[in-house]
């Protein structure tokens, strides 16, 4: 069985999220792992996790909702933590892409973040876009306590190397499938399969042949396959590692 372990079940994209687990399930995808990006995202996500038994939830505020955030944040994300089945504090981080004239806000929200997962001895799960050096940089000052997930990581060999000094696994999802996609593959290779996990990001990244389309939990296996030619290792070795990873580091 497969573990996506970055989903966003919450998303209005899926009508019936009842169909999407049961389409994952026949695809032997197993457990899920669904993220909230802000408070509100977070809540909804707790209801997906109440309603499935084999969904789970990251909550958190998102380095692209910081401007949004509220004064209180900390301590609803720290109630919400209450519930048995909130695994990570996520997704966090720092994202240049769109937006950096607000970097010091950024890197307050997510430091307050990791400390939080600290406190409350929960990984986290690491969103980090057009900003790997600085996100770098954070997590060596204030590493989290529990080892921890860098999702959709699109950073170089050598900081991938870094990271795991200080304790991070690693998830990938569709963009291994693309064409373009030669830096993310040649990482793929060089990371041990003990640092590795499934993902999907859903309902955005499709993978290859459903580029473009509403990706779900379903399409892991698809990530799977690739990851396994890239790694010339057999699928089931892939389905079999990444799954202990995810189970290990989500208690799952
Ligand atoms: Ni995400």
């Amino acid at each position: 069985m497969f573990v996506d372990v970055h989903a966003h079940l919450n998303d209005e994209k899926f009508e019936d999220i009842e169909k999407v687990v049961e389409r994952a399930k026949n695809a032997n995808v197993e457990k899920i792992i669904t993220a909230g990006f802000d408070i509100e995202s977070s809540l909804k996500n707790i209801e997906i996790a109440k309603k499935y038994e084999d969904v789970f939830v990251t909550v958190g505020v998102h380095p692209e909702m910081v401007d949004e955030v509220e004064e209180n944040y900390l301590e609803k994300l720290k109630e919400m933590c209450k519930f048995e089945k909130v695994v990570a504090i996520g997704e966090i981080g720092l994202d240049y892409h769109f937006k950096d004239d607000n970097k010091e806000l950024q890197k307050k929200v997510f430091i307050e973040q990791i400390e939080l997962a600290n406190l409350l001895n929960l990984p986290i799960v690491v969103h980090s876009r057009d900003a790997m050096g600085d996100t770098l940089e954070i997590l060596k000052e204030h590493t989290p306590v529990c080892p921890s997930l860098l999702h959709c990581y699109s950073g170089s060999i050598e900081s991938a190397n870094e990271f795991i000094k200080l304790g991070f696994s690693f998830s990938f999802g569709g963009v291994v499938t693309f064409n373009n996609a030669k830096n993310v593959v040649k990482v793929v290779e060089n990371l041990p399969i003990e640092k590795i996990m499934l993902e999907t990001d859903c309902p955005y990244m499709a993978p290859v042949p459903y580029r473009g389309k509403i990706n779900e939990p379903c399409f892991v296996p698809l990530v799977a396959k690739k990851i396994a030619e890239i790694k010339n290792i057999e699928i089931e070795k892939i389905e079999e590692k990444t799954t202990k990873n995810a189970k290990k580091m989500f208690k799952i």
